[in-house]
């Protein structure tokens, strides 16, 4: 099972503040959907309570939570990040969807990194893990310039893991 990490991040590192996202960036959320319809969706509760709409369509989502009693439409619900995977252990592949928490815990797991980096800082108080070059190989990068529905550059870059 490939674990594939997935975010968009200012220049700080910055994903979120206030459990919102920094800023909306249409292409980022259409290429968020494109790489992971189909597919499986792991997320801390947080990040789920941050959906405008619940559970995302046309995938299996998985939330984390410490909460023993909670259900959630649409999701299952799993107390550890471990049981989590182990859920998903015949699937080609799943994707980390956030928060910091999430990201901070698995990173040291994952294959492969979807970034979405911001050219701009934010004020914030969620941040993705520190990106080790010497650990993690830019191996695509597609450049966005910033235009008239995109306040601000972006680029996709893939990331895998080196060693
Ligand atoms: N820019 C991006 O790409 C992106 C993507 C996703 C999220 N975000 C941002 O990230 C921020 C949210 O991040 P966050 O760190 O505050 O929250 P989070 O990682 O989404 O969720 C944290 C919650 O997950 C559960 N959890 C964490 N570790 C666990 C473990 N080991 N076992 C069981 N449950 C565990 C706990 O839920 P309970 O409290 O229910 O026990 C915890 O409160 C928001 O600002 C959001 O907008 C940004």
């Amino acid at each position: 099972m490939k674990i594939i990490l997935i975010a968009a991040i200012d220049l700080n590192g910055a994903i979120g503040k206030d459990n919102q996202l920094l800023c909306h960036l249409p292409a980022d959320l259409k290429h968020f959907k494109q790489l992971t319809q189909g597919k499986t969706v792991i997320m801390g509760r947080k990040t789920f309570d941050s959906l405008p709409g619940g559970a995302l369509p046309k995938r299996r989502n998985i939330v984390i939570s410490r909460q023993t009693d909670l259900t959630l439409a649409n999701c299952e619900v799993f107390n550890s990040i471990d049981s989590a995977f182990a859920a998903c252990k015949s699937e080609d592949e799943v994707f980390v969807i956030g928060g910091e928490n999430i990201y901070k815990q698995t990173i040291a797991n994952a294959d492969v990194l979807e970034i979405t980096q911001i050219g701009a800082r934010f004020d914030a108080d969620a941040y993705f893990p520190t990106i080790d070059k010497a650990i993690w190989t830019a191996v695509n990068q597609e450049e966005h310039p910033a235009d008239d529905k995109h306040a601000y550059p972006f680029t996709f870059i893939t990331y895998q893991r080196s060693k």
